[in-house]
């Protein structure tokens, strides 16, 4: 494959977690990256020939287009968008008030919708795109009280998923909506008393996320569930 036909993805939230694995597992893989980050930084580890960071805050609702834009002006193409940054509140859906679940909302529906929206036409002049929504086990199933407004975000996440690849099946472009349990980040930190290693590790999770996005069209994956522990159907 010549440099010109070396795919490219756009991970937004990349400064971190399962983006940074992510990042990194991929650049290993041959992929060029546009790692869309609130304060970018180039990874130690990065080859500034084949990655590129832009700024990306998934609030600004006009993040999307500049930053798709600059991926196409830096990089010339997009086979796929790995819409990841996402953020958690972890209320009742009778705590919360209108503003945690707009904010949620924003970030993890809105915008992830936003970006597949702006990277469209590229994505089906690939042949091959590829959009991944990393959804959540939160987007299958209500865990408990307090992860339930989260929930609700992340259920439309998955229908996002399944939207968009309805949407783009005749144009080569297939979507999956990747749902973890706990994976060993900020995040999970921040809500289970578990250490790491009782946690997917987010490695593991960027392995499954490269092998899905290289898949063929004709292996289309609508929903991938991941979890660290048993429970009754996951
Ligand atoms: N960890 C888990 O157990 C788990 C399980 C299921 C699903 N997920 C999902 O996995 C995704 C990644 O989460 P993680 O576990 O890697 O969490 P994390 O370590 O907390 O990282 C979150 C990432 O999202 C970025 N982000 C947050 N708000 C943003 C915004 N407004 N604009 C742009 N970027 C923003 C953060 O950027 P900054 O560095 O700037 O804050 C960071 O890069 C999320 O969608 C999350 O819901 C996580």
């Amino acid at each position: 494959m010549s440099m010109g036909e070396e795919r490219v993805v756009m991970i937004s939230g990349a400064s971190r977690g399962i983006g940074a694995a992510l990042a990194a597992e991929l650049a290993t893989r041959g992929w060029r990256l546009s790692l869309g980050m609130r304060k970018p930084v180039m990874p130690a580890w990065a080859d500034p020939a084949r990655v590129a960071v832009f700024a990306y805050d998934a609030m600004d609702a006009d993040a999307s287009v500049s930053w798709t834009g600059e991926t196409l002006r830096t990089f010339g193409r997009i086979d796929a968008v790995v819409a990841n940054a996402g953020i958690g509140i972890a209320k009742t859906v009778i705590e919360a008030d209108d503003a945690d679940l707009d904010n949620l909302l924003e970030v993890n529906v809105k915008a992830p919708r936003r970006l597949a929206k702006s990277a469209w036409s590229a994505l089906a002049s690939s042949g091959r795109g590829r959009v991944i929504i990393v959804a959540s086990l939160s987007g299958k199933r209500v865990k408990s009280a307090k992860s339930g407004l989260y929930a609700v975000s992340k259920f439309a996440a998955v229908a996002l998923a399944h939207a968009i690849r309805h949407t783009g099946f005749d144009l080569g472009i297939r979507a999956t909506a990747i749902c973890p349990g706990f994976v060993a980040t900020d995040m999970a930190r921040g809500l289970t008393s578990k250490p790491d290693s009782e946690m997917t590790d987010p490695r593991d999770l960027a392995r499954i996320i490269a092998m899905l996005i290289d898949l063929p069209n004709e292996a289309s994956v609508a929903e991938f569930t991941i979890n660290c522990q048993l429970e009754e159907s996951f």
